[in-house]
């Protein structure tokens, strides 16, 4: 895959598809339609494309122009952050129709690391399982029409841990469970100079009284996970840690859920697979920070074992859990992670990513990341990160009044809050495993996975936010 740049007219660039922005009112067709020799605004018309935002027409050029296809994308008003999104798209359509060269002109010359990005995140697809006919080739030249950017080098480094986060997402539960996410860390994290993988099973987890992860992962015959990574560059003065959930299967447990809200459940280690893409790209760009990423790898079944409503756990910094839903487990395995990430001497920022809540889906909806933190600055650096990578953020209330959601009857807490304000009182749930460092939480129920293909996305796994993260991380 290469990645360039050039600053010669668009039109003369040979490519299997030139993506060409449009403005709201066809703004910029005329140049095209000169260049091809054809009155091509009837044509969009005919078509109901306006060149507003998000949209797309693809017309074969047959010859008119140097490249093959004709892909007008739609920038609305022409706003950088719409001119970005227009990249996604034309990577997007790029693998629909299998073409192996790429030329975006999208009438921004600065905006070449956004909008490889973003392209080559639209050209990503999961089709291991298809049939050979049905596949198509990702892109192997992508080409910007205008400045090359500054570190262009560390585009394809982002880009990469992001396909890589949603390969792991997007494997079925029957290849991606506690023991092979464990395997993948070991080989695509372990192998990485200066980092080093430690693995708990089912023994060492209940030496160190890991309650959640054990419990949560007891009715599978599938055993449970911690999983840590670390990374200690010389000279580091900031140190980050990451925790994610990595329910590589939740079915729900006893508090069983509905066929519908199951069948794409093997989504939920997305956390996990989001904080280790980003500490694997923070390595790779040689982040002069020092890393811990944490995952809690459970299956939550329903075997003859698996744990029971009213089931007190007493973790190890003396917090009680009394179990009312078994589905509210991520939190439960989280918890484990968070005590432990706190205890590492020194650590500045905590950064914890999860499918947590459905909640957060019914607030925020499938473009946005929830974000929960206490603290504004963090909050604010997180914004500035969602700048740069496109991948947005809502924030949403760390309200403690609503910690009295969580009293319990027999022990401190119980694991879910009712239905007000769900996906706040599982964050809340969260900080009380929280000692120390600058915590954010990111509830990634809706961002990370999308049930149908977007414009700019597949179906299925969608990377985000791993590239945010890494921004961010870049930013210390
Ligand atoms: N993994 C789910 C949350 C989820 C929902 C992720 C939709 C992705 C898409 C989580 O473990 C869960 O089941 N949460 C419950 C919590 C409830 C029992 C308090 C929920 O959101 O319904
Ligand atoms: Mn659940
Ligand atoms: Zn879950």
């Amino acid at each position: 895959m290469t990645i360039s740049y050039t600053d010669a007219d668009a039109l003369t660039l040979e490519a299997d598809v030139l993506a060409y922005a449009i403005g709201d009112d066809l703004a910029g067709l005329d140049a095209v339609s000169a260049a091809a020799g054809a009155d091509l605004a009837a044509y969009a018309k005919a078509h109901g494309f306006t060149g507003a935002a998000g949209s797309h027409l693809a017309l074969p050029a047959m010859g008119s122009i140097a490249a093959s296809t004709l892909l007008l994308v739609g920038v609305g008003k022409g706003t950088a952050s719409d001119r970005a999104s227009a990249a996604g798209t034309a990577g997007r359509q790029a693998r629909t129709v299998g073409a192996g060269s790429l030329v975006l002109a999208l009438g921004d010359a600065s905006l070449g690391r956004e909008a490889c990005e973003r392209a080559l995140a639209g050209n990503y697809t999961f089709d291991q399982f298809k049939p050979e006919k049905d596949r198509k080739p990702a892109l192997d030249q992508l080409t910007f029409v205008g400045d090359a950017p500054a570190s262009a080098d560390r585009i394809a480094v982002r880009a990469d841990w992001q396909s890589k986060a949603r390969d792991l997402v997007n494997l079925p539960a029957a290849d991606l469970y506690p023991a092979t996410l464990a395997d993948w860390v070991h080989k695509h994290l372990g192998t990485l100079d200066g980092v080093t993988v430690e693995v708990w099973g089912p023994e060492k987890l209940h030496e160190e009284g890991c309650v959640g992860i054990i419990a949560v992962g007891q009715g599978s015959a599938k055993t449970p996970r911690l999983i840590r990574a670390s990374y200690r560059p010389e000279g580091a003065t900031t140190h980050v840690a990451l925790v994610g959930k990595g329910v590589t299967f939740d079915a729900g447990g006893l508090s069983l859920k509905g066929t519908p809200y199951m069948q794409t459940m093997r989504c939920d280690m997305g956390g996990s697979a989001t904080v280790l893409a980003a500490f694997g790209a923070a390595v790779e760009l040689g982040l002069p920070i020092a890393l811990d990423v944490w995952v809690g790898a459970a299956e939550n079944m329903l075997g003859a074992d698996a744990f029971k409503l009213g089931d007190i756990l007493t973790y190890k910094n003396g917090v009680t859990v009394e179990i009312h839903n078994t589905d509210a487990e991520g939190r439960l395995v989280l918890a484990d992670c968070l005590i432990r990430a706190c205890e590492v001497e020194g650590v500045d920022y905590l950064v914890d990513a999860a499918t947590l809540t459905g909640a957060c889906v019914v607030a925020v909806g499938g473009d946005f990341t929830g974000l929960f933190t206490d603290d504004d600055d963090f909050a604010a650096a997180l914004s500035a990160a969602e700048q740069q990578s496109g991948e947005r953020v809502w924030r949403l209330p760390l309200h403690a009044p609503y910690k009295k959601l969580l009293k319990a009857d027999w022990a401190q807490i119980k694991n879910v809050g009712g239905r007000d304000a769900g996906a706040t009182t599982a964050a809340l749930f969260l900080q009380h495993f929280v000692d120390g460092p600058a915590w954010a939480h990111l509830d990634i129920a809706g961002s990370s996975f999308h049930d149908t293909a977007s414009t700019t996305y597949a179906a299925g796994a969608t990377g985000e936010p791993v590239r945010l993260l890494t921004y961010w991380m870049e930013s210390l």
